[in-house]
């Protein structure tokens, strides 16, 4: 058997389900039994009945798949896989400006920490944040965070003035308006997908903004469109490739050296799971996720309320 025949054998053995986000690298993606968004990825989790969830994602993914399941094993190939938007708010930090904000309630970006949801009142995902904000009371002021591009696209579409958290992502922040502007002029006809993690700057210029799954979606109910610039971590082509092979997908570069080689953003963190790590990980069952029970005790109702929200 080659690897990825041995991993799903292991898969049957131990009713374990492989759990993949779109910016993984293909051969990844083609393995598992589930690909989506931040948002799909906890709404799989908490539905499922397999004994070993293996979340080949970046840690805060599968902290939350082992908060919404205490009782499964969750795994992840990569335990050293960060993610620099979820770094940029530590637990202490925000209970810090929750003090100074008294009246104010707390949205977070699932990016985060268990110790930092504990903190919280409601969690969003790139999927339903709009939704989510736009139910929440009109008069009730809301500190927002981590990701200040986020929040700013929604104060934008809502008209809320919620306080932001000065915090990013460091794949999204580097795409290049100044190559993407090129790459418009190159391709006139092309649609923009954009996330809403990149800077305004980049998202002034889009034609859809959503989250992975939103801009797929997108991609794949508008047949008439031939071409995309997507402007977000390039794992999500695969998917948009597969899903629309007469498509064509430009993955917009973070910089504007030299367009005729390969330029595509990709996140160091969502790299680091390969066939190998997670074969190693599901036969010995190492890289185990264990959250501490108090945090998750508090972590686990603003995910349960965005599951309800969204
Ligand atoms: P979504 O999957 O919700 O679009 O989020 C993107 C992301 O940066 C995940 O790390
Ligand atoms: Fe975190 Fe950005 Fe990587 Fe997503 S792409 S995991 S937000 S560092």
């Amino acid at each position: 058997m080659n690897i990825a025949e041995e991993i799903r054998c292991l898969c049957r053995e131990k009713n374990a389900i492989i759990m993949a986000h779109y910016y993984q690298r293909p051969e990844i993606q083609d393995i598992a039994d589930f690909v989506g968004d931040s948002l799909a990825l906890a709404q799989v989790a908490a539905k499922t009945d397999a004994d070993i969830i293996v979340m080949c994602g970046v840690h805060f993914m599968a902290e939350t798949a082992k908060i919404l399941c205490p009782d499964k094993k969750v795994l992840i190939p990569a335990p050293e896989a960060g993610c620099s938007l979820a770094d940029s708010c530590k637990a202490a930090d925000l209970a810090a400006w929750k003090a100074a904000h008294p009246d104010h309630m707390v949205v977070s970006y699932v990016n985060t920490s268990a110790a930092v949801k504990a903190l919280t009142d409601v969690v969003v995902t790139s999927s339903n944040a709009l939704k989510i904000v736009k139910q929440l009371p009109e008069d009730k002021p809301i500190l927002f965070g981590p990701d200040q591009n986020l929040g700013g696209y929604i104060n934008r579409m809502t008209g809320r003035k919620m306080e932001l958290w000065n915090g990013g992502c460091h794949v999204h922040a580097r795409f290049s308006e100044e190559a993407l502007l090129a790459l418009k002029e190159q391709y006139p006809n092309a649609k923009v997908l954009a996330h809403p993690e990149c800077k305004q700057s980049i998202l002034q210029h889009a034609d859809i903004i959503g989250s992975t799954q939103a801009l797929l979606n997108y991609a794949k109910a508008h047949p008439e469109h031939k071409s995309f610039l997507v402007v977000t971590e390039s794992g999500i082509l695969h998917e948009m490739q597969k899903a629309c092979p007469e498509v064509e997908f430009i993955a917009v570069p973070a910089v504007m050296d030299d367009m005729t080689i390969c330029q595509c953003n990709e996140c160091e963190y969502m790299r680091m799971c390969a066939l190998e790590n997670l074969y190693n990980c599901l036969r010995d069952e190492i890289g185990e996720i264990i959250v501490d029970e108090a945090i998750a005790k508090d972590a686990i109702r603003p995910i349960q309320r965005m599951l309800e929200m969204s």
